[in-house]
């Protein structure tokens, strides 16, 4: 066993803690980094799908920085533990005394442990403790059998913002990292997939997946899926696992994810995770993608069939430098993945799929933008339009909104167009670099930037035109003009049509790729002619089906002008998929009326079984008495 360590030795310690710039205390955990730090977690789960319950233990690897702490603190969400156990490294075990706090309704209990003197003094220790999640983990949703493709039973975790302690104890906070190892037990038909490496033992049997992830990643990057999965190799190390009748149509649509990789690495430094995998999820997965480390987790309507929509997988590759590489110290910065990954998407869209795929893109995600800005400073949190939140006392998942995704695009864009490309490419190569396997809040990110800027050679760029763009609750007045030309035909076109210039038979549609018709769709206004979207209707097909971005533009359309006819369609498309953007942004549409709240309440009792917990709060927090227009 090692010497206990004198203060000397504990300030070392504190040193290697892996935040970069001040460590901000994390307003949405419990646990306290600077006293204990969790290295490791080794998990052996089973998954009991009849009681909807991952039961088993987790080992906590734990290292004290403190030598006088005597209490550790994890965060923990509907968890009933049944024991802690100190294990010594002879292996014996020694019962520790441990409580659990009350249920706050954003944190979820307090979990605190406590050591005896003799305990308190191993700078490294292993914490056993035993456990099961309740069928009302918010990070899991156990699908029934009619909600997948192949009518298996199906599980998922989703971790971000902060649900991995609804299936884990652990220090729930971005600003930690920790590696991981894992033994999944599943009924013997389904198959297990992790965020992580797969290993197997010569002794393993029917249902025994083991699994490893090497690298230190922030507690919200575990993930587990488990259902009746194949895999197609794409190439040696990137592949696709989806269950089998997908596998062939998921094969085609990313077959182009060799060359992704390969420009991610061109543009942001070594793929440092060796593997990339998808997981096509069922519909009812929550996001249209989530990155976790070496196997992203994407929405089944991402899968096109014309890959018209893969700028997701792109988006959450880039993760694997903005984000898993290199992540925000709280989800104050959201902005700092979500932002840089956004740049980076677009950046990698333009080189693999040309100039105006890119400026198509970024023209709609600037709609976005604005609505986010205008949303937000009419909500109750106007301070949600500044790339820097306040989420203290708040659901770290309301803070998602493209003031995070194209607000911080668009900062990433003034900071280009000032150091000129290839300079600011340089800048983000050594950014990544410098920050490799750390956590990073926006104030560390300001004082890397200002550093770099007192250089000699730097561009002009003035502090307080950098704190507009982090402070600010508006588009600052440096916001580089958004190229509009990609649409300028289809933008006249439309206005034509809207006045009775052009027949809708006329419309150039047999020409527009799916931006074009998101374009379109969004460009009119609430008050058009039922019988113009009457004859869009017939002549177009659209509907609940086909490809989600157009559904989804056409779907709002149909809220945001009452189009009674098409209600049905709305309601099919709400209960046939559960993914974030889809359903928010058509409920945040609804919300906005009195007669849209009804239909979307109505609507959302039938919906509501079918979706994910995370989703489920945020539809109640647009849908509630007081709802209306808040950002998220
Ligand atoms: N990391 C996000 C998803 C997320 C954000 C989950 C916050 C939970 C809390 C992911 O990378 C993402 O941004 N997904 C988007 C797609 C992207 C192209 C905008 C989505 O789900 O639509
Ligand atoms: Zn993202």
């Amino acid at each position: 066993m090692r010497a206990f360590p004198g203060r000397a030795a504990a300030a070392v310690l504190a040193l290697a803690l892996p935040v970069a710039g001040a460590a901000a205390a994390d307003p949405h955990s419990y646990a306290d980094p600077g006293r204990f730090l969790v290295r490791h977690v080794s998990l052996a789960l089973t998954a009991d799908f009849e009681a909807q319950r991952l039961e088993g233990t987790a080992e906590l690897t734990v290292e004290q920085l403190d030598p006088y702490a005597s209490e550790l603190d994890l965060d923990t969400r509907d968890l009933e533990i049944r024991s802690v156990h100190l294990v010594e490294p002879s292996g014996e075990t020694r019962v520790l005394a441990f409580t659990l706090g009350p249920r706050d309704p954003v944190l979820g209990s307090k979990l605190t442990i406590r050591f005896q003197k003799c305990c308190a003094a191993t700078p490294r220790m292993r914490i056993r403790i035993a456990y099961r999640s309740s069928p009302e983990a918010t990070a899991l949703q156990w699908l029934e059998p009619a909600q997948t493709f192949g009518g298996q039973p199906y599980l998922y975790s989703q971790g971000q913002s902060i649900h991995t302690r609804s299936w884990i104890p652990l220090q729930d906070t971005p600003a930690v990292r920790l590696t991981y190892d894992a033994l999944i037990r599943t009924p013997p038909q389904l198959v297990a997939v992790m965020s992580a490496a797969r290993v197997q033992r010569p002794d393993d049997g029917a249902g025994e997946y083991r699994f490893e992830m090497r690298q230190p990643i922030p507690a919200y990057l575990i993930a587990l899926a488990i259902g009746d999965l194949k895999f197609r190799g794409l190439d040696e190390r990137v592949g696709v696992w989806t269950e089998p009748s997908q596998l062939e149509a998921a094969a085609r649509e990313f077959a182009d994810l060799p060359h992704m990789v390969e420009a991610g690495e061109a543009m942001a430094g070594p793929y440092r995770w060796e593997r990339y995998d998808l997981l096509i999820m069922p519909r009812a997965f929550a996001y249209g993608g989530m990155e976790n480390p070496r196997l992203s987790f994407i929405s089944p309507s991402i899968v096109a069939g014309d890959r018209s929509l893969v700028s997701t997988v792109v988006h959450e590759l880039a993760h694997s430098w903005s984000g898993n590489l290199v992540t925000n110290a709280t989800w104050d910065d959201f902005w700092l993945n979500e932002g840089f990954t956004t740049y980076l998407e677009r950046r990698l869209m333009e080189i693999l799929y040309g100039e105006r795929r890119a400026r198509m893109e970024d023209a709609i995600g600037h709609e976005g933008l604005l609505q986010a800005i205008a949303d937000a400073k009419a909500s109750a949190n106007p301070r949600d339009a500044a790339l820097k939140l306040d989420l203290a006392g708040r659901d770290p998942d309301e803070g998602v909104s493209d003031v995070a995704y194209e607000k911080g695009r668009w900062f990433l864009g003034f900071l280009e167009s000032r150091f000129g490309r290839p300079a600011f490419d340089a800048f983000l190569r050594s950014y990544f670099d410098a920050h490799a396997f750390q956590s990073l809040t926006t104030e560390g990110f300001r004082a890397w930037l200002l550093a770099h800027l007192d250089k000699p050679g730097a561009p002009a760029i003035s502090v307080a035109e950098v704190d507009e763009w982090l402070y600010g609750g508006d588009m600052p007045a440096t916001a580089p003009e958004v190229p509009r030309g990609v649409f300028e035909a289809l933008d006249r076109a439309a206005a034509d049509w809207r006045a009775g210039r052009l027949a809708t038979g006329d419309l150039p549609a047999q020409d527009w790729v799916p931006q074009e018709w998101v374009r379109f769709l969004n460009e009119q206004p609430a008050d058009l002619e039922a019988p113009k979207l009457a004859e869009l209707r017939s002549r177009f097909g659209l509907g609940a089906e086909g490809n989600a971005e157009i559904a989804l533009a056409w779907l709002s359309l149909v809220v945001r002008s009452g189009y009674e006819p098409a209600f049905p369609d709305l309601e099919r498309f709400l209960l046939a998929t559960g993914r974030y953007r889809l359903v928010i942004g058509l409920f945040r549409e609804l919300s906005r009326t009195d007669s849209g709240l009804a239909l979307g309440r109505r609507i959302y009792e039938k919906a509501r079984p079918g979706y994910h917990a995370t989703i489920r709060q945020a539809i109640e927090r647009l849908l509630q008495p007081a709802g209306g227009t808040g950002a998220g």
